[in-house]
């Protein structure tokens, strides 16, 4: 077992006493931002959610997690297990500890195996002769009540064709009965694509099969996909991943990387595309992986980073960044992933609001919120403090916005612009979900989402509409963190 600690490759092996105390101290001056039901690490910063998987028993969550700071740092993987998606369980994290992971566990999924779980993952290396990334494929056994049993490398290196930029694992079973795994890559001339990866059982090596070819996509500008995820909810095949370098649009593709999904038939490698979306419209929402694969055909549970790539927020100062996104389920409706949080989140009872003028709605930072606009227009501002900040939503010519223009914000955050659009026509019903400085909101039944962090500090918790708006609301109760 190594112990690696070179600048920011530092392993949580090499944590001098006391250090991640310090880490944790600073969180806790956070009074503003610490979400109350969202997974968050407990210091540090999380990214992409990984090795999702069922184990007949419960759900283990993994995620990218940097413990120092919140940087982009040496990745773990920080491991809970859940009966109900309400009280996690702390499980065996994944420390990079061996030279084909000297630089970092990088992204991947989880099948389950009897008694076992195997988590696939990319070993970030460096080569040391000239600082060359060379991306190794890793398997990591978990025992179901989450201990680590054994890791191991499958795969040393990308194959011929490709760049130094083949990640993300996502295992599945086909129908024979074959282990394959999916990684995002990036072919010799720069563009982007998925290679799918084929196997006995979990000790044979791995063939490469080829690329997933999906019909119809346009694949102009992009260079890199990553995060790919395979999977079937009834009769459809699903293809989500985070595709990097699409053309920024009006109405889509508004952030600096995406989150997209086809629909349609998969045929070995063939993807036959009947319909083709972004996931999500809001500011933050990276990297979505489910629970699901191709032998899962009823329905599937998702959760995504609510962060993406290259940002810094203002938490960053308290020693962390980012959250997941509730865990939600995907279902199909014409032809489009509908997304919705799971039951456990809805509250059981509501208190009703008839809303104009400035309210006072106490603890409306982790307040459930819905109302149904009869597909009028509606301006609905949220929040207010002594720095004139607030975050507006409203609904104009068939187009939700979200505003955070007047709201804290970074230079990178900026940077990306300061309101989402996302076209929805005919709206019916608009259900927010606010967690301190995490938004989700839900158009009709889950048709459309937009995914967003905010900072407002010093808020009053106050509701002002331009129009009267008859609002349904419930405060939401935290989720449990529990000990080994
Ligand atoms: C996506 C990603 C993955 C990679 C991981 C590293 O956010 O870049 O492709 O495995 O993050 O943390």
């Amino acid at each position: 077992m190594l112990i690696f600690n070179q600048g920011k490759y530092k392993s949580l092996l090499a944590a001098e006493e006391g250090e991640l105390d310090a880490v944790a101290a600073l969180v806790a001056t956070d009074q503003d931002f610490r979400p109350d039901y969202h997974l968050v690490a407990p210091f540090g910063l999380i990214n992409d959610p990984n090795g999702l998987v069922f184990d007949g028993e419960k759900y283990h969550i993994f995620y990218q997690w940097y413990p120092y700071s919140a940087m982009h740092g040496m990745k773990h993987w920080l491991h809970y297990t859940t009966p109900d998606f309400r009280q996690f369980t702390l499980a065996a994290p994944l420390i990079p500890s061996e030279m084909f992971e000297s630089h970092g566990c990088y992204s991947g999924g989880a099948l389950p195996l009897g008694d076992y779980i195997a988590a696939f993952y990319t070993g970030n290396t460096r080569r040391s002769s000239d600082n060359a990334r060379i991306p190794y494929q890793n398997i990591a056994v978990f025992s179901k009540d989450g201990k680590l049993l054994d890791k191991y490398p499958l795969v040393t290196c990308a194959p011929a064709g490709y760049s130094e930029h083949v990640r993300d694992p996502k295992p599945y079973v086909t129908a024979e009965g074959k282990v394959r795994f999916i990684c995002g890559a990036q072919r010799e001339d720069l563009s982007g694509t998925a290679i799918v990866f084929e196997m006995d059982n979990i000790n044979t090596p791995p063939q490469l099969l080829g690329e997933l070819n999906l019909s119809d996509f346009d694949n102009r500008h992009i260079f890199m996909w990553e995060c790919p995820d395979l999977l079937k909810i009834g009769e459809q095949d699903l293809f989500i991943w985070s595709p990097q370098g699409k053309q920024r649009e009006a109405q889509q593709f508004q952030n600096n990387y995406h989150s997209t999904y086809v629909i349609g038939k998969l045929d070995n490698l063939d993807f036959a595309v009947e319909a083709f979306a972004e996931l999500d419209y809001g500011f933050d929402f990276y990297a979505p992986q489910t629970f699901a694969g191709l032998d899962n055909s009823q329905s599937a549970v998702m959760l995504g980073w609510v962060g993406l790539p290259d940002l810094q927020y203002p938490t960053d100062e308290y020693g962390w960044h980012s959250t997941l996104t509730l865990p939600r389920r995907l279902t199909l409706k014409n032809n489009q992933i509908y997304q919705t949080p799971l039951e456990q989140y809805y509250p059981q009872k509501l208190t009703a609001l008839s809303l104009q003028q400035a309210t006072e709605l106490a603890d409306l930072d982790r307040r459930y919120l819905k109302f149904n606009p009869q597909n009028n227009e509606f301006t609905l501002q949220l929040f207010a403090n002594p720095q004139g900040q607030h975050l507006t939503l409203s609904y104009q010519n068939g187009v939700f916005c979200l505003d955070r223009s007047a709201t804290e914000q970074t230079e990178s955050m900026r940077g990306l612009g300061e309101q989402r659009y996302c076209a929805i026509a005919d709206l019916q019903q608009v259900e927010i979900f606010i967690d301190r400085s995490v938004i989700e909101i839900f158009l009709n039944d889950g048709e459309k989402t937009l995914t967003s962090r905010f900072f407002i500090k010093n808020r009053q918790n106050v509701l002002q509409s331009s129009r009267r708006l008859e609002i349904e609301s419930a405060v939401l109760a935290p989720i449990a963190y529990l000990a080994e």
